[in-house]
């Protein structure tokens, strides 16, 4: 069993924060980093089979400093996907998608923990999201991908990730079977990834009996980007609110012995919330300026 961790995303512009990369590298609080943008298709393989890997390397170096376990972010996804206008044959997309994890993966054998091989393939109802992979090669896509990735390194975990797969529901449902399906099959899947994206005083209560559903297929579960936001700023109730359920999803976590550990996603001022949800935000434990809020002791009181 691995021990758990309490983690974080980070990208590069924020490195040179001193601040922030002082918190960051404070193992005390973080025992593992996942880069939020460095790893995707559009940063390492931007030109076809032409590779990039300098950004990667700054967070890998950051984090390898610091004793932190790396979780790989992402593989195989429909966006940040400079191929996703398609026009390939399936012979030909498959290649392409063997040859970005191979390379990929490659690049940083024995360097990265887990590995998001597969994110977002779930549309809200369970069916399969339309995406260049899928609408090229069909529900063989995620198979040939774990294929992939476990043959580049045989030590990292291969995890599926998704959203809105936090409490029970068809979309969960839709991610046990499959991962069922491709465990019968002998698909290399060590774990689910839980992206907990979730929303202040709407935390799901079905989420300790989901994990453990999920893990028991054998997987381990990773809660990998963490974050309940709230309409912006912050009152006293939504903090109070928000401690509350962090300490919810914390306690899920411990509850499910196979639960690896939690990572939250892209922190204060840099987070990705405001551009893609207006209006809200304070989302994690730090507040803007860096400073716990309610939701830490909340965690540190779970734990
Ligand atoms: C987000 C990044 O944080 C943004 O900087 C980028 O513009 C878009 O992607 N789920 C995921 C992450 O798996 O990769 C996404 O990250 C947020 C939602």
């Amino acid at each position: 069993m691995e021990k758990l961790y309490f983690g974080s995303a980070t990208d590069n512009p924020e490195l040179t924060d001193a601040q922030y990369c002082t918190l960051l590298s404070n193992t005390k609080e973080f025992g593992q980093i996942t880069p939020g943008n460095s790893m995707k298709w559009d940063a390492t393989e931007g030109t076809r089979n032409t590779f990039t890997f300098a950004k990667d390397e700054a967070i890998l170096a950051l984090a390898e400093r610091n004793g932190q376990k790396v979780r790989g972010h992402t593989l195989v996804w429909h966006s940040q996907l400079p191929i996703s206008n398609g026009g390939f044959d399936n012979a030909t997309l498959i290649s392409i998608m063997e040859n970005h994890i191979t390379e990929v993966v490659k690049k940083w054998k024995g360097r990265i923990l887990h590995w998001d091989v597969l994110n977002e393939i779930f549309n809200e109802d369970g069916t399969w999201r339309s995406s260049v992979f899928y609408n090229t090669i069909g529900e063989a896509f995620p198979g040939i991908a774990f294929r992939a990735a476990r043959a580049a390194d045989p030590s990292a975990k291969l995890y599926i990730n998704d959203y809105n797969i936090d409490g029970t529901g068809a979309k969960s449902t839709a991610m046990y079977n499959l991962v069922k399906k491709l465990l019968a099959e002998g698909v290399p899947v060590d774990g689910i990834g839980v992206q907990a994206h979730l929303i202040v005083g709407n935390v799901p209560s079905t989420m300790q009996n989901n994990w453990a559903r999920f893990a028991s297929l054998g997987v381990d579960i990773a809660i990998t980007e963490l974050g309940i936001r709230m309409t912006f700023p912050a009152d006293a109730a939504g903090l109070s609110q928000q401690a509350d359920d962090y300490k919810n999803v914390a306690t899920a976590c411990i509850n499910v012995p196979r639960c690896i550990g939690i990572s939250r996603f892209h922190p204060y001022k840099y987070s990705w919330i405001p551009a893609i949800f207006p209006g809200q935000g304070a989302a994690l434990p730090w507040d803007e300026d860096m400073v716990v809020k309610p939701a830490y002791a909340a965690i540190a009181g779970a734990l």
